[in-house]
């Protein structure tokens, strides 16, 4: 339900407007052609740098079995009961095998690894024992800190008893799971069948096992979701009790995603309706005894990233929101993204026919990217904090840049005034925004436009290009 006395005429004004959730900044539409000499000349920038404490990787499996068709993720479908499959899958590991010697190789990779994640696609679709051995060679080729954290996304559907033994022997210790929604009306339109007793059976053998901890991804706005279904979904999941959930706005572009073009556009549920969804949930999981990790996260307490927004040491990033901010992000495998921090982004190629042929002539596959500039270092600050903590000092940010914050940021101060005025945020003090509780949380990519100098001025209220970030 939407409280009485929501200003349900200002969200109306604000809400539905193409704007980015900045997982990056700059937004990969600004990026452009860079090569393995650049990434390998800068990845040697941090190798002896006392600011740049560790490496995080990340491992894309760009593999399914079959397609969920609200997927907006970097993905090929493959059956596997075709041979064609089969040679398809081994010739992608050896690259990613080549691949990760050839990244170590790089100066500045003998630094600690502190995270590890594979995602997808579904990780789930190689065997346990090739992800044994993918992961046995990322331990011979890179440092892996003891206390690492190491994650996989996994899909319920396929994922035996033999798969969680291996997970458990290659020292996985969280397993993120794709759920997006129990009502069976809406499984079954977007192509997706695991009943609640099949994720509930999964979660258990995962805590039986004394893997680790379990992730959620949850999706709201979706054809055939109603309020119902949805309140429904964050009931369930409170009985599986997850350790960190991820309640994702369903992230419409059949524009540029063709197999979205078969979603029932005539069911989907209307702004008000996902607003009264979200709310639903910003009230239940706290209850339930969640954390609120901004835009979209929940997690427990004594979950790392609840301890980090205490700490102060969150971050957002291609993965949502994750923990120890500060750490190089190394991506490996066709599309992944590298994040070598204050210093810049690079992608490798899409194309895995064109990624596999890089990396088995010997190079890396860096297809394009991006060098921060002063003015990207600066607003990353400010973008991180309010996605992040709902609140930015910009006093703070202009004392580490050594800028006057209110000079440097005149055009967004006044944006802001006319958000306050809105009542999106507050603005106590010079330079201090609070985003508001519930009415800024919900707009919150609203506030965030306000500070992206790759957009319009006015995108904040007026919208811009469609700009998507699940995946890059
Ligand atoms: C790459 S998918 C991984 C899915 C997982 N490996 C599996 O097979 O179950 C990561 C997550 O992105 C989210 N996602 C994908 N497409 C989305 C969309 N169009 N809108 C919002 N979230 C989306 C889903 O929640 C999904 O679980």
């Amino acid at each position: 339900m939407i409280p009485q006395g929501f200003p349900l005429e200002v969200f109306r004004r604000y809400a539905g407007l193409a704007l980015p959730r900045h997982v990056s900044y700059p937004m990969p539409t600004a990026w452009s052609n860079l090569d393995e000499k650049d990434f390998r000349d800068h990845c040697a920038l941090h190798e002896k740098d006392p600011d740049s404490p560790g490496l995080s990787i990340y491992i894309h499996i760009p593999f399914c079995e079959s397609l969920c068709k609200f997927c907006a993720c970097s993905k090929t479908i493959l059956k596997k009961e075709l041979r064609e499959s089969a040679e398809k899958k081994q010739a992608y590991i050896e690259a990613l095998l080549r691949e990760i010697a050839l990244a170590a190789s790089a100066r500045g990779m003998n630094r600690p690894v502190r995270q590890v994640h594979w995602g997808g696609g579904s990780p789930s679709y190689l065997e346990g024992e090739e992800i044994i051995a993918i992961q046995a060679a990322l331990r011979e080729h890179f440092v892996l800190a003891d206390d690492a954290e190491v994650s996989i996304e996994i899909d319920p559907r396929h994922t035996t008893p033999h798969l969680l033994d291996c997970l458990k022997q290659a020292r996985f210790n969280r397993i993120s799971m794709g759920i997006q929604d129990f009502d069976a009306v809406v499984q079954s339109h977007v192509h997706r069948i695991q009943p609640f007793e099949m994720v509930r059976d999964v979660t258990e053998a995962i805590r039986e096992r004394g893997i680790g901890r379990v992730n959620y991804d949850l999706i709201y706005g979706m054809p055939y979701q109603t309020l119902e279904t949805v309140a429904d979904m964050v009931e369930k999941t409170l009985q599986l009790c997850p350790d960190r959930i991820a309640f994702y706005h369903y992230a419409q572009i059949p524009e540029k995603i063709a197999t979205q073009r078969g979603m029932d556009y005539k069911h989907l549920p209307s702004s008000e309706e996902k607003l009264a969804m979200f709310l639903n949930a910003l009230e239940k999981f706290p209850a339930g005894g969640y954390v609120f990790i901004g835009l979209d996260h929940f997690a427990l307490p004594d979950d790392q990233l609840a301890i980090s927004l205490d700490e102060g040491t969150i971050q957002r990033n291609f993965q949502g929101m994750t923990t120890q901010r500060g750490l190089d992000l190394i991506g490996l495998g066709a599309s992944s993204i590298s994040h070598l921090m204050g210093l810049g982004y690079w992608q490798s190629h899409k194309d895995i026919p064109v990624y596999q042929a890089s990396v088995m002539n010997g190079r890396m596959p860096i297809e394009r990217g991006l060098h921060f500039s002063e003015d990207d270092r600066i607003r990353q600050e400010a973008l991180s904090e309010i996605y992040c903590y709902g609140r930015a000092d910009l006093r703070q940010v202009g004392r580490r840049f050594g800028i006057d914050p209110m000079e440097y940021f005149a055009r967004e101060w006044e944006n802001l005034r006319e958000l306050e005025q809105d009542g999106l945020v507050e603005l106590p003090a010079e330079g201090i925004v609070q985003v508001t509780h519930p009415l800024g949380r919900v707009l919150l990519r609203n506030i965030g436009a306000v500070f992206d100098a790759y957009l319009d001025p006015d995108a904040f209220k007026m919208g811009d290009r469609y700009y998507y970030s699940v995946s890059a």
